[in-house]
C-alpha cells in the first residue's frame, strides 16, 4: 500500500456540540488553539481522504491535513486579535479546517510533477495569474487553457496527461470549481456532524485564488478571507515538506515567509491591519510552537530573536 493511502473503514458519528480546547497536550495554555473537539476535527480531516482511481477499495489520504490544522489554529488567533466575535471565530476555524478541500486526492508525485515543471518555465499556476498572462482565457477555464497550451509539452517531459493528470491541474486552476464539487459530495457528512454550512465560509475559502469574487462581500467576510490566505502562506513558507515536494524550495526562511506576506499586501490582497495582528501574535511568540511543526524542527535563536523584533501593532474588526 502506497505511504499517502489507507483502506476505507467505518467511523462513529460526532458532532460539534462537545466543549471547545484551549489547552494543549501538555496542559499549558494554548497561543493558537484548536477550538474544536479533537474528535471532531479528526472527523473533518477524514474529509480530505479520496478514493483512489488507481486502487479501488483505498483512499488517498488527504495531503493537506497538517497544513489545515495548523493554518485553522494560527486563522482562529489572529481573527480573536482581530476582535471578531467568539462564535464566528468557531465557525471560521471549521472553514479554515476545510480550506484545501478542492485538493483532496492530490497526487504527490503527479501534482509534484507538473507544477513543478510549470514553475521552471514561468508558466502561471494560479487562475488570477493565469488571467493576468492570458485575458483571452474565459472566466473559470484556466484548466481547459493550460490543458490546450501545455498538455504535449508535460507528455513530452514525460508525464502522462490521463485524467487522473488533468484533476491535479484542476486542483489548482479549477479550484473553484472542485470545491464546489468536493464541498457537495461531503454535505451530508458534513449535516451529520452538525456543520450549517454558510456562504461566506466557502467564500473565504476562495479567496486566494479569486480575489475578484470578494469585492462586494461585507467587510468582516473579506477581512476573515485576508486573515485565512496570510496564514495559509505564512504556514507554506514554513511547511518543510511542502517545500521539497513542489515549491522547489532548498529551505524555510521567516524571511520569505514575510516577503510573500508582504508581495500580498502590495498587489492589495492583504490589508495592514490583518498583517498587523498576524505580525503581533508572531512577535508574541504565539506562533513558534505551530510554525516549528511545520518545520519538523524547532526554530533557531536567530529566528526566536526575528520574530521577537517584528513590528508589532492590532486593528479592530470591520
Ligand atoms: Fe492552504
Amino acid at each position: 500500500m502506497a505511504a499517502d493511502t489507507h483502506r476505507v473503514g467505518r467511523r462513529r458519528p460526532l458532532s460539534i456540540g462537545s466543549r471547545p480546547r484551549r489547552q494543549s497536550q501538555s496542559g499549558s495554555a494554548d497561543t493558537a488553539p484548536l477550538l474544536l473537539p479533537r474528535a471532531f476535527v479528526a472527523e473533518l480531516m477524514r474529509l480530505y481522504d479520496y478514493p483512489d482511481p488507481r486502487h479501488p477499495g483505498r483512499l488517498i489520504r488527504g495531503y493537506d491535513r497538517p497544513h489545515a490544522v495548523r493554518t485553522a489554529r494560527m486563522c482562529a488567533a489572529v481573527a480573536t486579535r482581530l476582535g471578531h466575535p467568539p462564535a464566528r471565530v468557531v465557525t471560521y476555524q471549521i472553514a479554515c479546517l476545510l480550506h484545501d478541500l478542492g485538493r483532496a486526492g492530490l497526487d504527490r508525485g503527479l501534482f509534484g510533477k507538473i507544477w513543478s515543471w510549470a514553475r521552471r518555465r514561468g508558466v502561471p499556476t494560479r487562475p488570477r495569474e493565469w488571467r493576468a498572462v492570458h485575458p483571452s482565457t474565459r472566466y473559470g477555464r484556466e484548466t481547459e487553457a493550460f490543458l490546450s497550451r501545455h498538455a504535449d509539452e508535460l507528455r513530452h517531459a514525460g508525464i502522462v496527461m490521463d485524467a487522473w493528470a488533468r484533476e491535479q491541474v484542476e486542483m489548482r486552476l479549477g479550484y473553484a470549481r472542485r470545491l464546489r464539487r468536493r464541498l457537495r459530495a461531503v454535505r451530508p457528512r458534513l449535516a451529520r456532524l452538525g456543520v450549517r454550512w454558510a456562504a461566506w465560509m466557502e467564500q473565504v475559502m476562495l479567496y486566494y485564488y479569486y480575489p475578484e469574487q470578494l469585492k462586494r462581500a461585507p467587510g468582516w467576510v473579506r477581512q476573515l478571507a485576508e486573515v485565512l490566505v496570510a496564514c495559509e502562506q505564512f504556514e507554506a513558507y514554513s511547511n518543510r515538506r511542502r517545500g521539497r515536494d513542489y515549491y522547489l524550495r532548498q529551505r524555510e526562511t521567516l524571511a520569505d515567509a514575510f516577503g510573500y506576506l508582504e508581495q500580498l499586501r502590495v498587489e492589495e490582497i492583504l490589508s495592514e491591519p490583518v498583517l498587523d495582528a498576524l505580525r503581533g501574535l508572531a512577535a508574541e511568540g504565539a506562533f513558534d510552537r505551530v510554525l516549528a511543526e511545520a518545520r519538523g524542527v524547532p526554530l533557531s535563536s536567530q529566528e526566536v530573536r526575528e520574530l521577537r523584533t517584528m513590528r508589532q501593532g492590532a486593528a479592530g474588526c470591520r
